[in-house]
């Protein structure tokens, strides 16, 4: 049997503190009502001051591989899944290996935005496939809530802050990633961007005046896109493993928009029973949300071994990416 990658283990971490809509209610011109109508978001977590992508990532990291039964030291290599590090150098994931003390991997971060998670992945997976590394840890985490506009209500209602963590480990068996998709579209860069602090706009009083060190979003648009493009997604998908939609005991989303969870699930004929939700609670994670759903259906026994599941991402670049996994 040819090697293949397996999710030996999951964790995931939320920060404590709550803001729920009606605390949005008195930051902006929002309602409760519009935001779980239009989202289906109720509340989400937010970082304190001090807490950092490195901290959520730590706590997410000690609890995959405990479940895992892997030491840090054994860990070959660290991805970290974000946009919203702790700087912009060194890596969060350099920082997280001297955390964990995970003293032999090698480590770096990877933007690809909400589909983060799965883009990780895909690399993950491929440096299993080709023999390179044995284990794997991948987090996806994100402190949205310091890159958010906390005055335009467009925006600051869907993000929250949070942090998943899966470590792969290279198996022979059958179960196991079976593929990854990734894709991209750059001519659609400015449907989701965060435009100041880079090289083309460096931190300047004129960003900062001009509040471009924050999330900016055509959400209506990136929303149209979104469900086109994940419906097409997902069937490929399982197309290409010949794998049926009846076959599939979960669909494990990106957390963006209950409505274009919804859509996808449709296209899938799957019930909304078999599909894994945390953005009432959450809000949109970013790269955290995939990994944070996959431990809570994992811990909770939703999941058993053997069964078909589908992870598929959408987010800025654009980007969108998939993979099918049997558990
Ligand atoms: N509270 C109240 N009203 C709001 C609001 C808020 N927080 N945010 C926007 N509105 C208003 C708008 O100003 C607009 O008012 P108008 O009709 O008077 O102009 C109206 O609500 C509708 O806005 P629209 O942007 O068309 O709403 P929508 O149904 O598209 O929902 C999103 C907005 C952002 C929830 C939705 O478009 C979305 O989820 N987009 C995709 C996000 C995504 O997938 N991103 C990729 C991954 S990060």
């Amino acid at each position: 049997m040819p090697l293949k990658s397996r999710i030996t283990g999951t964790g995931s971490y939320v920060p404590e503190k709550v803001l729920d809509n009606f605390d949005l209610e008195k930051k902006v011109d929002t309602s409760d009502e519009w935001i779980i109508e239009r989202t289906g978001i109720r509340e989400r977590r937010i970082a304190e001051s001090a807490e950092t992508t490195s901290d959520l990532s730590l706590e997410a990291s000690k609890k995959a591989l405990q479940a895992a039964g892997v030491k840090p030291k054994e860990i070959d290599l660290i991805i970290v899944a974000t946009m919203t590090g702790d700087m912009p150098m060194p890596s969060t994931a350099s920082i997280l290996q001297r955390k964990l003390g995970a003293k032999n991997a090698g480590a770096f971060d990877l933007n690809a935005a909400c589909s983060g998670f799965l883009y990780g992945l895909s690399v993950a997976d491929n440096f299993v496939k080709a023999g390179t590394f044995k284990k794997i840890l991948l987090v996806g985490a994100e402190v949205m809530s310091k890159f958010i506009d906390w005055k335009d209500r467009t925006t600051c209602v869907l993000f929250g802050d949070g942090a998943g963590a899966v470590v792969l480990e290279a198996t022979s068996g059958k179960r196991g990633i079976l593929s990854t998709h990734i894709y991209s579209d750059g001519n659609l860069w400015d449907f989701i961007c965060l435009p100041g602090g880079g090289s083309e706009h460096p931190p300047s009083l004129k960003t900062i005046k001009n509040r471009m060190h924050f999330v900016k979003m055509k959400g209506n648009e990136t929303f149209k896109v979104a469900v086109r493009t994940l419906e097409k997604l997902v069937i490929n998908t399982l197309k290409v493993n010949n794998v049926k939609p009846s076959e599939l005991a979960m669909l494990i989303p990106h957390q963006a928009n209950l409505r274009i969870i919804s859509a996808t699930a449709k296209r899938l004929k799957l019930s909304m029973s078999r599909v894994a939700i945390n953005l009432d609670r959450y809000g949109n994670t970013s790269s955290a949300s995939i990994p944070i759903a996959l431990d809570e259906v994992v811990r909770d026994g939703r999941i058993r071994n053997g069964e078909y599941i589908l992870l598929e991402a959408f987010g800025s670049g654009l980007t969108w990416a998939s993979a099918l996994i049997k558990w």
